[in-house]
């Protein structure tokens, strides 16, 4: 049917963690070695189209460029539909269009929000699906979903819900879950990213993931998590930043405690991003602004407060950061899926 031959189009945001995910206890299986917390943005997000096509092989084209099952960035993407296929039992190929809301290289994850998209994006076409409530009622719960789009990239699981989502690491493979601990309008909160170069190339996050077992912080780290897990969510469901901001603080440094004193050592971030670090430290102590630090697994430095004070957010920055550098995002409602009438 004519249906069938629609391009169906996934956006699904990016998001930020509180509670990082690092290490897997088990790699073939995606299965974390801990719980994690994070805030679904809105506005840094992948938009992918999905379109079932009379082809011999999928054509996928990635901000504006085709990219081929062999390439490095391809390679991910070609294998997450084979497994997708495999899942539905079809041989159908699909043509596949999908671009980042932010500029690429600049060193935000892509992974979650792009194999998110890709997973929802080629479930719908696949079953001809224009919405989330129609594929629910084909039996692809979102919960089924975030299992297929775990195994694309473990991140990208907590970016199918909005607001604040929980991924729990369950006490067996078949039983980590992932729900939304709060949704958006619980408490307005903002994410403004600091860029900073990524000139250093560093190890990809899988062999990263699978190091982070040799650094002698690991063990200790896990021992402790849920307690950190615990105050986290309180703290988020009392809106306290005052009690929320220090712990997603020694989260982060945390991580990279564990990537740097893991064999091999990795350093994701240098100098530039030390001294900003210091910098916010000490000014925002000077001016009792509630603003704290979390990064991901690269030198970008995310900005995370309440969005009142987004104005005297900004005017801090101006001090030390052009603002080209900036790209600010708040808590959103999650994905979003449409059929494009051709
Ligand atoms: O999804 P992956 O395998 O790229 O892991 C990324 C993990 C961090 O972004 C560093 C932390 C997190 O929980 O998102």
């Amino acid at each position: 049917t004519l249906e069938y031959f629609q391009p169906y189009v996934a956006v699904v945001p990016s998001n930020i963690a509180f509670l990082k995910y690092w290490g897997k206890s088990d790699e073939a299986l995606q299965w974390p070695a801990n719980d994690s917390l994070s805030m679904t943005l809105s506005d840094l997000h992948t938009k992918t189209k999905a379109q079932v096509s009379e082809i011999p092989e999928h054509q996928v084209r990635l901000n504006d460029q085709e990219v081929f099952r062999e390439d490095k960035v391809g390679q991910k993407i070609f294998k997450h539909l084979d497994y997708l296929a495999e899942q539905l039992q079809t041989r159908e190929k699909l043509i596949i269009e999908s671009s980042n809301s932010f500029p690429t290289g600049c060193g935000i994850a892509s992974s979650a929000s792009g194999l998110g998209a890709l997973t929802l994006a080629a479930v719908a076409a696949w079953t001809a699906s224009p919405s989330l409530e129609v594929l629910a009622s084909k039996g692809f719960s979102m919960d089924r979903l975030i299992q297929w789009a775990r195994i694309g990239s473990g991140s990208a699981c907590r970016s199918l819900y909005g607001g604040v989502v929980h991924w729990h690491r369950g006490s067996c493979e078949k039983e980590q879950t992932v729900n939304q601990a709060f949704d958006e309008s619980h408490w307005p909160l903002m994410d403004s990213v600091v860029l900073f170069s990524d000139a250093e190339k560093s190890v990809g996050s899988t062999e990263a993931h699978r190091s982070a077992w040799t650094s002698p912080l690991f063990a200790p780290r896990l021992a402790s998590l849920n307690s950190r897990r615990d105050a986290m969510l309180q703290a988020i469901e009392d809106k306290n930043m005052k009690f929320l901001g220090p712990l997603i603080e020694q989260e982060t440094l945390e991580m990279h405690g564990v990537i740097m004193s893991a064999t091999p050592s990795v350093h994701y971030f240098g100098a530039e991003t030390g001294k900003f670090l210091a910098w916010l430290r000490e000014r925002r102590t000077a001016l009792d602004l509630d603003v704290y630090f979390t990064l991901d697994a690269g030198p970008n430095v995310h900005l995370i407060y309440e969005n009142h004070l987004h104005e005297r957010v900004m005017q801090l920055l101006q001090e030390t950061v052009d603002s080209s550098r900036i790209l600010s995002d708040h808590m959103g409602a999650g994905p979003v899926l449409t059929v494009e009438e051709v």
